[in-house]
């Protein structure tokens, strides 16, 4: 993909710019923000638009309201959370489109911010309808996506209205999550490990099949191992297993071997009685798996063999945790593999909303190098594919 316009680039002073942000943050019952992470995330470019004199209408989707208002959805909170880490004053709009936005847009003076409420709140934002595109484009004279996060759907705000505005550009946050992911895909320092955890095989598929072709050594942990396993022939008791994927499972391990990639799976598990936080556990080895338990994470001697590869890495990605890590007593592998690749000195890129969570719960974030701001996104990104929201940003050249 041709490099894209940075937010750099851009003569910004006296412009309004039209900036989408991912805000889609976790709120609590009372409405408070739980992880602010990715407005964390956005800070720079939001900064920068400001410093150089611009006037600024930040626009993101919170959760998934189906096009109609719900106050349960409102980015109204973020506004004020905005405004404390920025220490300056940060409007919020009652909507995204119409008069009343219009009215405050018009009123707008140089290094002003107004955050417009929730895109999903109108149909068009989802459905990319070419009317709404343009309404939100009428607000602005510049476009800006730092929504990483996002950049995975076809929307209006983050396809549509990019490709009514000129320039259309990355911000700094899109630009340092494009920089990662590609440079690890297309330049990777060898050994180039990946690890891939999570429930399912049919989540992974795309992703297992493009890394084949590029890394050295493949690792497979959480609820998809036990579908290769049974794959192979092993007996994995009441594990959860995808049994239509059983013949994919066998080819994927098949073309592994035919492309000289180390495909480890767990050699030994902590399993349960049941799916419960406090259910009896013990560990056992592929040769002794019963009948009655199942797999819930990885076990003492697999965390070894992976982070004695970990800790050989020159460039790691990791996708998905290695056991229910929610609950502690199947949380030690996951733990472990953060562990090592906080100590290795590879380039570690984490995606996937679940295995950040890992890392944080295991409070090594500041020792990996880049933990993306994109769940769904990341892994697109992984599996290869052209996302919409960069594809349509205008080329550097
Ligand atoms: C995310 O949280 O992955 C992004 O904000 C995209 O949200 P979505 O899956 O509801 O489109």
């Amino acid at each position: 993909m041709p490099e894209k316009l940075s937010v750099l680039d851009l003569d910004l002073k006296g412009k309004k710019v039209f900036c989408r942000v991912d805000f889609n943050v976790p709120l609590n019952e009372a409405g408070a923000i739980t992880d602010d992470t990715r407005i964390l995330g956005a800070l720079p470019t939001i900064r920068h638009i400001i410093d150089k004199g611009a006037q600024l209408i930040l626009a993101s989707h919170l959760g998934r309201p189906k096009g109609k208002h719900n106050p349960k959805y409102s980015l109204a909170p973020v506004a004020p959370h905005l405004s404390g880490l920025l220490n300056r004053n940060v409007a919020m709009a009652e909507d995204c489109i119409g008069p009343q936005v219009t009215s405050l847009v018009n009123q707008m003076e140089n290094g002003d911010i107004i955050l417009l409420e929730n895109l999903r709140f109108h149909a068009g934002e989802e459905k990319n309808d070419p009317d709404f595109c343009r309404q939100l484009a009428d607000l602005a004279d510049v476009y800006v996506n730092d929504a990483f996060g996002t950049a995975h759907r076809a929307h209006a705000s983050t396809e549509g209205v990019a490709r009514l505005l000129s320039p259309a550009a990355a911000g700094l946050l899109m630009e340092k999550e494009i920089r990662y992911l590609s440079q690890a895909l297309a330049n990777p320092s060898h050994p180039f490990v990946a690890i891939l955890g999570g429930a399912k095989v049919s989540d992974k598929i795309a992703v297992i099949e493009n890394l084949l072709g590029k890394v050295d050594s493949l690792l497979i942990g959480g609820g998809m191992a036990y579908t290769f396993l049974k794959a192979q022939g092993h007996h994995v008791g009441r594990s959860l297993v995808e049994e239509d994927r059983l013949e994919l499972a066998s080819e994927l391990l098949r073309q592994a071997e035919e492309k000289q990639v180390k495909m480890l799976l767990p050699t030994d598990h902590v399993i349960a009685s049941e799916f419960k936080e406090d259910a009896q556990h013990k560990t056992c080895s592929n040769q002794d798996f019963p009948a009655d338990w199942m797999g819930l994470d990885i076990g003492p001697e697999t965390s070894k063999t992976f982070s004695t590869v970990l800790q050989k890495a020159k460039t790691v990605i990791w996708n998905g945790p290695m056991g229910v890590f929610e609950f502690e007593a199947f949380s030690k592998g996951t733990f472990a593999v953060a562990k090592a690749l906080a100590e290795s000195e590879a380039l570690s890129i984490i995606g996937g909303g679940d295995s950040v969570a890992a890392v944080n719960k295991a409070g090594l974030n500041d020792k990996m190098t880049h933990i993306s701001t994109g769940g769904g996104a990341s892994l697109e990104f992984l599996e290869g594919k052209i996302l919409p929201g960069i594809a349509a940003l205008t080329d550097k050249s």
